[in-house]
Order: structure tokens, then sequence, then C-alpha cells
């Protein structure tokens, strides 16, 4: 039941640490008040008692008086000396020790009526006492000296550390049961979390973690949990990646072989040798382009795809982008215009952004019949601009919208070579468009045609 593994022993131990030093603490302030008090209260009850003698003095001082006082103190605990004005004795209840002599003979100046203490060093004086001086009719007679052996006090302090070192044991005892238990609560899940990071990190995302409650141990479980999903789902992301890839990658080098093996041969016409080194050309460019692609989807995906933000005035830069692509449109017999307001900036890469209009637009081509016009639009919204690529192509049916942003994502699936591209281009498009902290959507219907709305941040 008791783990002792290191984490609830550091933690116990700390905790034994803390609560041990408090205790001390404690411990040291109750000891010394208890011990003061019960030393005030002795020396109060000693002047009490000298009081008390000097007043039986002065009602009626003779030796009758003087003897019954000092017969009273020889069957008590305390011990009296009743002295003249001078100090010399006059009667004492029991016979003077070295101490009690020193003590009477110490030098004292005016004393209040009701008494003082003389000495209270309990520890290292063998009497502690008091001294109350009487008169007898208004002149100073002399002094009531009171004594109380320290033997009795140290007596009682000593059983008084006894008790005190017995609850100090029951104490500690049960701190430390405590202390097991509760770093045992406490760790036990944080060990189940620690496997379940272990199990996750050698490839094993089956993590089963009870449910831990709303605290901050709940949060990292649920944390754990997410991160588990997530690291599964990732994986499962890549290797269906890796398989795209090789896929994509194999077609066209199938192409290139088939080709360049065939034109090889000796036997075969000029022209059609021709005619196949150029197929291998174009399988050759689209590879190439392929993994320049993949090369920025990788740096998009590690995030360190520099991206320089600049003012652009938006119309300025869509009328670049139209004379770039307006022959490669004319060329495939469509149409292309552009529609905005002078005067809207925005915060972008030009270079990046050129990429994502390319890409927008040659697939507007790909997916279109001529005779089709492509627009490119603005409008403001708020404090957003919303650029819109519409054409009239072909359209995506529904059921392929929701992942036409993926990689090598094609609706049509067979691919002919003429028209067939890797598939990477949108998925480049929504990674450029959220590193710029925009979002694009699409809305296309089959046979009538398909638009793309780019949001962006406008600047004031
Ligand atoms: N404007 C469009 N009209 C109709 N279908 C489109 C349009 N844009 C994209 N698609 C469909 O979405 C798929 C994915 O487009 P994407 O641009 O990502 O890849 P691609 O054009 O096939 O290849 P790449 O752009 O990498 O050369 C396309 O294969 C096509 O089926
Ligand atoms: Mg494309």
């Amino acid at each position: 039941m008791i783990n002792l593994n290191k984490i609830s022993l550091k933690f116990g131990i700390w905790f034994l640490g803390a609560m041990l030093i408090l205790e001390i603490f404690l411990f040291f302030f109750l000891h010394t008040s208890i011990v003061d008090s019960r030393i005030e209260e002795e020396l109060a009850a000693l002047q009490a008692r000298g009081n008390s003698h000097r007043d039986v003095l002065e009602n009626s001082y003779n030796e009758e008086t003087l003897h019954h006082i000092a017969v009273m103190e020889a069957n008590a605990d305390t011990e009296v000396i009743i002295t003249d004005q001078n100090q010399n004795i006059f009667i004492s209840s029991s016979k003077l020790d070295n101490e009690e002599q020193k003590i009477i003979t110490k030098e004292i100046g005016q004393v209040p009526r009701d008494g003082e203490t003389l000495e209270n060093r309990w520890k290292s004086e063998k009497y502690i006492s008091t001294v109350t001086p009487f008169k007898i009719n208004q002149n100073q007679k002399g002094y009531v000296y009171m004594f109380r052996s320290t033997d009795q006090i140290q007596n009682l302090i000593s059983r008084l550390n006894h008790h005190f070192i017995a609850g100090a044991i029951m104490i500690l005892s049960l701190m430390v049961i405590t202390i097991l238990f509760l770093s045992n609560a406490l760790t036990t899940p944080l060990i189940r979390m620690k496997r379940a990071t272990e199990k996750l990190s050698k490839g094993d995302f089956s993590v089963n973690l009870p449910d831990m409650g709303d605290d901050e141990l709940g949060e990292l479980s649920r944390s754990i949990k997410i991160l588990a999903e997530d690291l599964k789902h990732l994986k499962g992301e890549r290797s269906e990646f890796l398989a795209s890839i090789s896929h994509e990658l194999r077609t066209p080098l199938t192409y290139i072989k088939g080709y360049a093996d065939v034109s090889r041969r000796k036997d075969i016409d000029e022209s059609i040798r021709d005619q196949y080194l150029s197929i291998i050309f174009e399988e050759t460019k689209k590879l190439s382009d392929m993994i320049k692609d993949l090369f920025d989807l990788a740096k998009l995906d590690k995030n360190n795809f520099l991206i320089n933000r600049v003012e652009v005035e938006l119309c300025s830069f869509l009328h670049s982008i139209y004379e770039k692509m307006l022959p490669a449109f004319t060329e495939n017999g469509m149409e292309l215009i552009v529609e905005c307001k002078k005067n809207v900036n925005v915060n972008i890469d030009p270079m990046r952004f050129e990429q994502v209009m390319f890409n927008l637009l040659d697939n507007a081509i790909k997916y279109s019949n001529s005779n089709t016009k492509t627009s490119i639009s603005v409008k403001s919204e708020k404090e957003m601009v919303v650029l819109i690529i519409k054409d009239e192509g072909h359209g995506i049916p529904k059921t392929d919208l929701p992942y036409i942003f993926d990689r090598f994502y094609r609706v049509d699936k067979s691919r002919s070579r003429d028209t067939g591209g890797s598939g990477l281009g949108l998925s480049i498009v929504k990674e450029l468009i959220e590193a710029h902290d925009g979002t694009i959507e699409i809305k296309s219907e089959q046979g009538k045609g398909t638009a793309f709305f780019i949001s962006l941040k406008e600047l004031p």
C-alpha cells in the first residue's frame, strides 16, 4: 500500500521537514511560556505567603508569633527567615545554608510594601526567593524572607518535559502516517500519468487514465489524453501522407521509366522518340514541381517558413497578378476580370500571396472550359477584406468539399495526364493564408462553378 518511490518520498520529506520546524517552534514557545508562567506563579505564591506572614507580624509582633511562623513553615515546602532591619536573623524555619546566607546578606534597597523577588534563576540557583518588609508602629522593623527550593521546580519542569516529549512523539508518528497516506494519494495519479507518457513515448497511444476530477491533476490527465489522441491522429496522418507521397512519386516515375525504356530502342522513329522525350520532360518537370511543393509544405509545417509581410495596396497588387495571368487565360479561350476599389491596404507577403493567387487561378484554368469567365473581386466587411476568386468551371461535388484542402486530394482520382495536378495546390494555399492570419472558405456547385473567399485584416 505504501509506495516509497522517489516523488512521494521527496514530497514526504519536504512536508515532514516543514511540519517538524513548525512543531519545534510551537513546542518551544509553548514550553517556555508554560515554564515562565509556572515560575511566576510560584514566585507570586511565595510572595503572597511572605505578605501574609507580614500581616500576622504587624498585627501581633512578639516572640510567640515569630516562633509560630517558623513552626508553620518548617512543615511546609517553603522556608522563612525573619530578620531585623539590618538583616540580623530573628528566626528561621530551618537551619540556614550557604545559599540562603548569601541571599539574606545581599544589599536590598527600598523594598515595596508588598515585597519583591530576590532570586528567580530556577535553573542555576538552589532557591527562588522573595522578601517582604514589615513595620511595627509605622517604623521599619524588619524583613520576611521566603524561600522555595528549586529542586521541586526542576522536578516539575522535567515532568513537563516528559509530557512534551511524549506528545511530540505522538504527533510525529501521526504526522508520518498522515504524510504517507497523503503523499500516496497525491502521487499515485502522478505516477499513473508518468507511466502513460512513457507508453506514449514508446509509441503506444492506448492511454487509459481514469477521470481525476477538476483540479490541476485532472487537467493534466485530460491534457495527456488529448495529447495521446493527437499523436494517434498525427501518426495516422503521417503514414497516410507517406503512402500518398510514394504513390504520387511512383506514377510519374513509371511513365518516365516506361518512355525512357522505349526511347532507348534503336528501331523507333525519330519523331516518336521526340514525343516520348517531351513526355519524359513534362513528367520530370511535374515531379520537380511536386517536390518543391512538398518542401514548401514541410517548411510551413515546421513554422520556419519566412513570411515578410509588408503593407500592400490590394487593388494594384491584384492588377499586377492580372497582367501576369491574363495570357494563360486567353490562351485557353477564357476571360479574366478584376474588380476592386483603390486604397484598400493589407499586410501580406507579396511573393507568397502571388503563389496563393497563382494556385487558385491555375485551378480555375484547369477545371473550367473555354468561353467561361473568372473574376477576382474585393469586398470590405467591417475591419476585414474579403477577396473572392470565382470561376464558371466544373465545380466540386458536395461530398468532396470537406477534403478539398487536404494534401493530395483531387476530385478526379484517375488524373488524366494533361489536367492532373498533384493535389497539393490548395493545401499550400490554405497554409499560406493561415500563416497570414487569414481564413479561406470555398463555395462550389457542380456544373456551375467555384468561388474561394479569402478573409484578411484590413489595415486602417
Ligand atoms: N476551381 C476549381 N474548380 C473545380 N475543381 C477544383 C477547383 N480548384 C480545385 N479543384 C479540385 O480540387 C482538387 C485539388 O486542388 P489542388 O489545387 O489542391 O490540386 P491540383 O490542382 O489537383 O494539383 P496542384 O495544384 O498541386 O498542381 C483538384 O484536383 C480539383 O479536383
Ligand atoms: Mg491546383
